[in-house]
């Protein structure tokens, strides 16, 4: 049984957040193994061997944190690791687990050798972190039965199994958690010619005419992330068919991302409403993350997990103790004039 909690549609069409569409679409172009998974390649380098070496020790994998922006395959990741060590997948997230109760079924339903993977690990309420510590460590849980002076603690032992766990924000996670972890693996934005292989990839599953230079810009243009490349492969096709014989070719692909307002850099509106409120309404910065995301009536964390890491990979985007910066590079990229050369290239005040 999958159990998944219900996300919400995100109207922006460049969101890594996932919606049912992609949840739909992401089922059928889903790599099977680590063979088929393009990218991220240091983790599935580093994964291939530890999979190996339990497999021959007959021992489940030790468990794993993935953490890094949303939409980098971290779901996906964690149904090869399944796929590749022969076993189940239970998959649930941070908030779908209320109870310590949930948890405690959830944990005690596992075959042996099982993968639970919980996304949004991070957001796991501290009473049932606390269970989850010696079922991870010793594998046992300990149940209260009964309540107040007469209330009794039985232990009781679980299957052999691999947590999984994701995160946005490994920074979140609390150290007691964090340090059950045996790996930890940080995944990395795309580079445009992993993307292209990825829009190629799933143009082909699905059935989509699409030529080199259509998927590479695709591809240049998804900040990174290939739940934004397949979106917007959908959206494309939409343009293809409509305005030309259903072929995408590099033309109706820019045509369809401009009037996706995504601009050739992959940027889109929250992006550039960022920058601009950076620039124009507090001279360029620092200004706090808080002040900037009520600025333009966006929620903080969208900004510091969605827009953030690709501007700053851009090199648009200065982090400083004051807050933060828009770089040289983001002036001339919105075609902003600079009053002064106050600042540097990495957004730090050069007074
Ligand atoms: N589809 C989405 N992510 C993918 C990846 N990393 N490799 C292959 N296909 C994908």
């Amino acid at each position: 049984m999958i159990q998944t909690e219900d996300l919400e549609f995100s109207p922006r069409v460049i969101s890594p957040e996932d919606s049912a569409e992609d949840r739909e679409i992401e089922g059928s172009l889903r790599p099977q193994t680590l063979h088929e998974y393009i990218g991220q390649d240091k983790v599935k380098e580093n994964l291939a061997i530890y999979i190996e070496a339990a497999k021959r020790r007959g021992e489940p994998l030790d468990h794993v944190l993935l953490y890094g922006p949303p939409g980098l395959g971290k779901t996906t990741l964690s149904a090869i690791i399944a796929h590749e060590m022969g076993v189940n997948l239970r998959i649930t997230t941070g908030p779908a687990i209320e109870k310590p109760g949930d948890l405690v079924s959830l944990l005690t339903s596992l075959s042996e050798n099982d993968v639970l993977f919980i996304d949004e690990i991070h957001r796991l309420s501290r009473a049932v972190e606390e269970i989850l510590y010696p079922a991870l460590e010793d594998r046992v849980i300990d149940i209260i039965i009964g309540k107040g002076p007469s209330a009794r603690s039985i232990r009781m032992d679980l299957k052999p199994f691999t947590l999984i766990g994701a995160t946005t924000r490994a920074g979140q996670l609390s150290s007691p958690l964090r340090d059950r972890f045996g790996v930890i693996q940080r995944l990395e934005l795309y580079s445009k010619e992993q993307l292209t292989d990825i829009v190629r990839r799933s143009s082909m599953i699905l059935g989509i005419p699409c030529t080199a230079d259509g998927a590479s810009e695709i591809a240049g243009r998804a900040r990174g992330t290939p739940r934004i490349a397949n979106r917007l492969l959908k959206r494309v096709r939409d343009f293809a068919d409509v305005m030309g014989n259903g072929e995408i070719t590099q033309q109706i692909a820019s045509i369809a991302l401009s009037r996706l307002e995504i601009d050739e850099l992959g940027l889109d509106s929250l992006d550039r409403r960022m920058l601009e409120m950076i620039i124009n309404g507090y001279g360029g910065g620092p200004v706090g993350l808080e002040t900037l995301a009520s600025a333009i009536g966006e929620e903080s964390v969208t900004l510091e997990d969605v827009c953030e890491p690709f501007l700053m990979q851009l090199g648009f985007l200065g982090r400083t103790p004051r807050g933060r910066c828009a770089t040289k590079l983001a002036y001339e990229h919105l075609g902003i004039k600079k009053d002064d050369d106050a600042l540097a290239d990495d957004g730090q005040l050069s007074l």
